[in-house]
């Protein structure tokens, strides 16, 4: 199918994943607007991109009802609809349970499980009006394999799994096909962005995912939709066996987890 032309939005477009997937999207030709909370480097993306001046950044916070509800009215007077929402803006969480922070925990919530719902509640009279529309929810293989030293963020991308489920069935009436997409570590500033600035160099990355891949998957699922994708047959087998055994999954994923995984840090 000819993706030409689609209207694409994609949160958390001003580095990393995002970037790479709003990267894609304009070289695949696709109208994109890029949204986060910084604007240089959003428009440092967008000039980046092939045919910039057709695509469209927007400065908002996904945690901020007004903020985001306000972004999609932008989007809506230049394009008038929307075929693709990526919800991707995210950020992590590492500390052991006895670091707890509460205000900060509440943050992540809001950015990783509420920003979703607000992107997809303010972006859906758009997708309605779009051609063959579709939704990737970026989730992690941490939404089904809890990580120790990062319940809250394993815990965020649980919720990122669930609401992925029911919008599916929520929103079947509407045509709009909904995906979650689980990339294991990916080789980005995430982790480096909580205080751990040392990581890009750790060698567990050598065995990571580049942005581009998990960009060439998002769009795949454009073309092609299914409900929920890990970009290593392992990580679904093991999603397959936590079902039915749970205790032989977890003794698995804790082999395979590096140091990486392992060393809770803030
Ligand atoms: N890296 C990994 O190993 C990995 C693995 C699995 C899943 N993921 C998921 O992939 C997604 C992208 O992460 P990444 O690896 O590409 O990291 P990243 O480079 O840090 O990107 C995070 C993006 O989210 C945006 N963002 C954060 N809070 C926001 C907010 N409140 N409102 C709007 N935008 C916000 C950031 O932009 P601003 O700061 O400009 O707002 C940035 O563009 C996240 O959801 C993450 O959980 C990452």
């Amino acid at each position: 199918m000819n993706r030409g032309g689609r209207v694409a939005l994609i949160t958390g477009a001003s580095s990393g994943i995002g970037a790479a997937v709003a990267r894609q999207a304009a070289t695949s030709g696709y109208r994109v607007v890029l949204l986060a909370r910084r604007a240089q480097e959003l428009e440092r993306v967008r000039g980046s991109m092939e045919r910039s001046d057709q695509h469209l950044t927007v400065v908002c916070d996904v945690a901020d009802e007004k903020s985001v509800e306000r972004a999609c009215e932008i989007v809506g007077q230049r394009f008038g609809h929307l075929d693709l929402l990526v919800n991707n803006a995210g950020s992590g969480y590492r500390a052991p349970v006895q670091e707890f922070d509460a205000a900060l925990a509440r943050r992540v919530l809001d950015t990783n499980v509420v920003g979703v719902l607000l992107c997809a509640k303010h972006a859906l009279p758009l997708l309605k009006r779009g051609r063959d529309p579709v939704v990737v929810n970026i989730s992690s293989v941490v939404g089904r394999h809890a990580v120790p030293g990062q319940a809250l963020y394993s815990a965020s991308k649980a919720a990122v799994c669930s609401i992925g489920e029911a919008l599916r069935i929520e929103w079947a009436a509407h045509d709009i096909a909904v995906c979650t997409l689980n990339p294991g570590l990916t080789s980005t500033g995430f982790f480096g962005a909580q205080a751990n600035p040392g990581k890009l160099d750790d060698p567990s990355l050598a065995t990571a995912h580049g942005p581009e891949e998990v960009a060439r998957v998002v769009l795949e699922l454009d073309r092609r939709p299914r409900p929920e994708v890990f970009l290593r047959p392992k990580w679904r087998w093991l999603a397959a066996l936590r079902l039915i055994s749970p205790r032989r999954a977890e003794r698995i994923f804790a082999r395979r987890i590096g140091e990486h995984w392992r060393a809770p840090r803030r």
